[in-house]
């Protein structure tokens, strides 16, 4: 197979796991990331699992670093594959920033990146009639809804700046569809809560020591990096007053991305809000309990207050993505918990 995939954002936490399983597939990856989350590190480890694999996939994976941003860039990339009689089969847009903290500080900064830098690259498949994408949306676009199961239908009311660049893009993508009727494939995958690490634990999340989020900050305590996790709010209305998300295996994620990118191509054109989460639910201290059996270390919390913009429970009902690609959650959350653990003991000296 010689297929050209192009990632945005690929050498970030789940972009590596996503050309990870392309590579396995034999697809010929071309990352494109400005590196400005993530370290060469992880490509190099890229390339390290497919020599422990004995597959000679090397030799497909072209890093190209630059920044969604620069449109010359972007087209510089496409004239090359164009001389070359080919183009790309796919893109698999990543590359963005994420957090939902930053953003409401830094909102300028989401606005052009997440947003300017989507119309840049979306602007450039354009003009090279590339019209597959695949673009990572999250599920902090439907805000505060009240439901227990999240469907793709329910309004979409971001809280915060980063949600809002998120519910953009996706208005954009669909302007996009619907001017340029028969020609567009387009999967906007709703992603829950990505958890874990690929068992090697040579990819995974890149590390900072004040993370925001529930897995990084477990490692951290368990590492002895952080002296306790402090849990917002133990008075939610959940069977142990902590709140509730859909913990999914990052490997799980990866390979819905295979799935939606050869749904896509072998289907007319049309444009897919997908959520892509297991359909279960965890309480924090659920995950936290979990992750201190299954890793036999001690994980001490605090109650505090809960945390501005956070909501008591968000779940997938992922029965759209069931049906459409035949995708099911594999990985357990235990095994969430021991690949996170595994990725960060194997990694720390990197912090
Ligand atoms: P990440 O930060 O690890 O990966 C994003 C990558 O994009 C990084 O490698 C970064 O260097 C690159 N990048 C950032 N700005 C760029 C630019 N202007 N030009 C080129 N590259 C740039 O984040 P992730 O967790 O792998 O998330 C990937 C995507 O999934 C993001 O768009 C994120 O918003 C979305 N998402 C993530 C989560 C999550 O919990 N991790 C949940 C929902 C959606
Ligand atoms: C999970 C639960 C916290 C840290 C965020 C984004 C979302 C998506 C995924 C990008 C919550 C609790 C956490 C801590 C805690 N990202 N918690 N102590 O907030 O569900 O989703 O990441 O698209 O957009 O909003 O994930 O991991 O931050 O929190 O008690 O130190 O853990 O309150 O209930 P969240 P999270």
């Amino acid at each position: 197979m010689n297929k050209k995939v192009l990632v945005t954002g690929g050498t970030g936490y789940i972009g590596s796991h996503i050309c990870l399983k392309l590579f396995e597939l034999g697809f010929d990856v071309y990352i494109i990331d400005s590196f400005i989350n993530s370290s060469h590190l992880n490509i190099a480890n890229l390339k390290l699992i497919n020599t422990q694999k004995k597959k000679n996939f090397n030799n497909k994976i072209h890093i190209i670093q630059g920044d969604i941003r620069d449109k010359s860039f972007l087209e510089k990339l496409f004239i090359g594959i164009a001389k070359k009689n080919k183009r790309f089969y796919s893109v698999i847009h990543m590359a963005g920033l994420k957090s939902v903290t930053e953003s409401t500080f830094n909102p300028l900064s989401y606005w052009d990146v997440n947003v300017n830098g989507t119309i840049n690259l979306l602007d450039v498949m354009s003009k090279f009639d590339c019209k597959t994408i695949i673009f990572s949306s999250s599920a902090t676009i439907y805000g505060k809804s009240k439901k227990k199961f999240l469907s793709e239908d329910l309004p979409i009311k971001p809280c915060n700046t980063y949600g809002e660049t998120k519910a953009t893009i996706e208005k954009i993508l669909s302007n996009l569809f619907f001017s340029d009727l028969g020609k567009w494939r387009i999967c906007n995958l709703r992603y829950f809560n990505p958890a874990g690490a690929d068992p090697s634990g040579l990819i995974g999340e890149k590390f900072c020591l004040n993370p925001n989020n529930l897995f990084p900050y477990l490692n951290l305590v368990a590492g002895g990096k952080k002296k306790f996790l402090k849990i917002y709010g133990n008075d939610w209305p959940t069977r142990d007053g902590t709140a509730i998300r859909d913990y999914v295996h990052i490997n799980d994620l990866a390979f819905g991305h295979i799935l939606a990118m050869n749904y896509l191509s072998s289907n007319k054109s049309q444009i897919l809000n997908l959520n892509l989460g297991t359909g279960n639910g965890n309480t924090v201290l659920e995950v936290l309990k979990t992750f201190q059996k299954v890793n036999n270390c001690e994980i001490k919390y605090v109650f505090k207050e809960r945390r501005i913009g956070d909501v008591t429970s968000l779940v997938a009902d992922n029965s759209n993505l069931k049906k459409l690609f035949n995708w099911s959650p594999c990985i357990s959350l235990s095994d969430m918990c021991r690949h996170s653990w595994n990725w960060f003991i194997k990694n720390k000296s990197t912090l």
